[in-house]
């Protein structure tokens, strides 16, 4: 079995072919692979690495990790500053899915942002799953009906996706919900540790695949219940921390929308007000860029709140859940 850098013969421009990860300093063809099963696909993904994680993932030391990861700095342009007008390009760039509400759309700026996280909290019922569908079949409408012409990949920690529910979303498009289904990637997380591992899988789909819309659904579910009593509480922070910076590269690297769906809990701290809050408090809050509140109104009315945004307006928006989907 050859590798794939052995590219003799090739009529290929000289240095066009884009090095590999065997091409470093004390990377073997068997470390390589160890490094893409974690995820690990190309030199940039190494080079902004921290030696902890690429020891783990190549089951290496630390200094050799250290190494491997100079090697890939030299070799490719690590983001450093940036100038405003490169960053405003990167902002050109950003795609919106609509929601088909167009009040719901006008809260988040003109509907769900690529690059970025968007997180919905809320009871249940509220809505959360139904927006995550809605979003998957209008990902694949073209630009101009609001979509992006892509493909969604579903992390369902509970067991909620519904195929049947979203050919019937699809269909009322106007897509065709056969292929609407076969854009849809799901796989199920049985664990917290499975729904991180979720994150590389899905970064090696989205390179074979136009995927432009990336759902977890439920973000906190597993966190919560295996992180049990305040002693857990610094780790599950942490873990879910990593976990969100994860979904934020894939949102970065694919110009991708990522869109969370999180529960409330019950705050027995708070004597006046809303006493329930989102999961995860402060540092899924500062993670997600937009943090939408759903709550149940007259049904089928949901009332949508923006909570927190580094650009919009808080703000409230009236939508329904129908039998066609979200709609105003
Ligand atoms: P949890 O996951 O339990 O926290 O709730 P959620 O926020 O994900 O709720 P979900 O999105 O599943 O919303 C469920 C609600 O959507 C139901 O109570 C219905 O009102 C509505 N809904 C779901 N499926 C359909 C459907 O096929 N037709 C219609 N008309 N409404 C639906
Ligand atoms: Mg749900």
């Amino acid at each position: 079995m050859s590798p794939k850098t052995a590219k003799a013969g090739s009529d290929e421009k000289e240095g066009e072919a884009p090095a590999e990860l065997e091409d470093l300093p004390g990377v073997g063809q068997a470390t390589a692979e160890k490094l893409r099963e974690a995820g690990y696909a190309d030199l940039m993904e190494l080079a902004v690495a921290s030696p902890d994680d690429v020891a783990t993932a190549a089951e290496i030391g630390e200094g050799a990790a250290q190494k491997i990861i100079q090697e890939a700095r030299k070799r490719v342009q690590v983001g450093g500053f940036e100038s405003g007008s490169a960053i405003l390009e990167r902002r050109r760039k950003l795609g919106r899915i609509t929601t088909m509400s167009k009040a719901f759309d006008e809260l988040l700026g003109g509907g769900v942002e690529t690059q970025a996280i968007t997180e919905v909290y809320g009871q249940f019922g509220s809505g959360k799953t139904q927006l995550g569908l809605e979003l998957s079949a209008t990902v694949q409408l073209p630009p101009e009906q609001g979509g992006l012409s892509g493909e969604a990949v579903w992390i369902d920690t509970e067991n909620t996706f519904r195929a049947e529910r979203l050919s019937e979303v699809a269909r009322a498009l106007g897509l065709d919900p056969e292929k609407a289904l076969e854009h849809v990637h799901v796989a199920r997380a049985f664990n917290s540790n499975h729904q991180e591992l979720l994150v590389p899988k899905a970064f090696e789909l989205a390179r074979e695949r136009p995927v432009r819309l990336l759902v977890v659904d439920s973000l906190t579910a597993h966190f919560r219940a295996e992180f049990l009593g305040r002693g857990a509480l610094a780790d599950r922070q942490q873990r879910l921390n990593r976990h969100m910076h994860e979904l934020l590269r894939f949102g970065d690297v694919f110009n991708a929308a990522i869109l969370c769906t999180n529960q409330v809990s019950a705050r027995p701290d708070v004597l006046f007000g809303d006493p329930t809050g989102p999961i995860g408090g402060n540092i899924v809050g500062h993670t997600a860029t937009y943090r939408v509140y759903l709550r149940k109104s007259k049904p089928p009315r949901r009332i949508a709140r923006l909570v927190d945004s580094p650009n919009l307006p808080e703000g409230e928006a009236v939508f329904s859940v129908t039998g066609e989907g979200i709609r105003d």
